[in-house]
């Protein structure tokens, strides 16, 4: 059985991989802070910002493959020690091992000004985590060169609230209006979709860039609203306020759609979009 260390694995993403991995390979599930959501595989505790720890783990674990969606989502600076050493290490560790390495990246890396982004598109970020997370990509490629470095979009899922979705829930709780971009287009993918791309492309031999997003390109507003409606949270007209991203920051890029023609030669198969996935998931509750 092949051996996968997925790092970030108490996250969004990586408690989906850790349980969609367990039946096909031995994981090791590393987190930093929050053991107590790894949903599978053997948990260990690994902060990847420690480069002897990050190399010591790799020599006692030897993966065949390492799928690093450890992050620092935040827009504050501490979120450079993760993004950019912490990938810096996975990557160097992961190449002196020998071990096949897919990294998760962000459609954030684009300014939002030329889309379709090709799958190798030069980065150019407005935000903190965007320039972080472009730094990273740069990083993994210099340090492991077989390295596959998968941007993606907006993750969400339907076996319970994104991280978006519950923070409009809990604004609305609060009596606050909510601010929805109308103008910041994205292409949405569940986690689970992602978490099985990722898990066929490991024996693939494929390095680079590669995108993977939902078919559909909408926008942050017609999207939150759509899983708002699916979730039957109620709301009214007056406490949701349309507004260009502009108005609130200059940082938002605003056209992130992505070129999936590379992923659907790849993968054999298009991945779905919201409206498809909402609709699939409607009948099947
Ligand atoms: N969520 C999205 O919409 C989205 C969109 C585009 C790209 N991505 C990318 O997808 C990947 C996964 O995102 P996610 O939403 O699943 O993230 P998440 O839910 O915020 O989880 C982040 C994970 O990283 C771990 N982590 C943070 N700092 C660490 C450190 N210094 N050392 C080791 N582990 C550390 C956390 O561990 P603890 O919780 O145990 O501290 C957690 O497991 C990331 O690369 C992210 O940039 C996400």
């Amino acid at each position: 059985m092949s051996r996968l260390l997925v790092t970030g694995a108490s996250g969004y993403l990586g408690q989906e991989l850790c349980r969609q991995a367990a039946p096909d390979f031995a994981v090791f599930a590393a987190y930093r802070n929050n053991a107590s959501s790894i949903a599978a595989g053997e948990a260990l505790s690994l902060d990847v910002r420690d480069e002897r720890a990050v190399r010591a783990a790799m020599r006692a674990l030897r993966p065949d493959a390492v799928i690093h969606a450890a992050a620092d989502n935040s827009q504050r600076s501490r979120a450079w020690g993760t993004n950019l050493e912490g990938s810096w290490n996975v990557a160097r560790a992961a190449m002196e091992c020998g071990a096949r390495l897919l990294h998760v990246s962000s459609d954030m890396v684009h300014d939002g000004c030329a889309a379709p982004y090709a799958d190798d598109a030069v980065a150019r970020p407005l935000s903190l985590y965007g320039r972080s997370k472009a730094a990273a990509e740069l990083a993994v490629r210099a340090a492991h060169p077989g390295a596959l470095v998968v941007r993606t979009s907006l993750l969400y899922g339907l076996d319970g609230l994104d991280r978006g979705t519950a923070s409009f829930v809990q604004r609305l709780q609060r009596g606050e209006r909510l601010r929805l971009f109308v103008d910041s287009i994205r292409q949405p993918l569940p986690r689970a979709e992602l978490a099985r791309a990722l898990l066929e492309l490991l024996p693939r031999r494929l390095d680079g860039f590669l995108n993977l997003a939902g078919s559909e390109a909408l926008s942050r507003a017609d999207f939150g609203l759509a899983m708002l409606r699916w979730w039957d949270v109620p709301f009214s007209p007056e406490e949701v306020e349309r507004v260009r991203a502009a108005q609130v920051s200059a940082e938002t890029p605003l056209d992130l759609r992505l070129r999936l023609d590379r992923a659907q030669a790849v993968l054999g198969r298009e991945l779905p979009g919201v409206t498809a996935v909402l609709r699939a998931g409607k009948t099947s509750r």
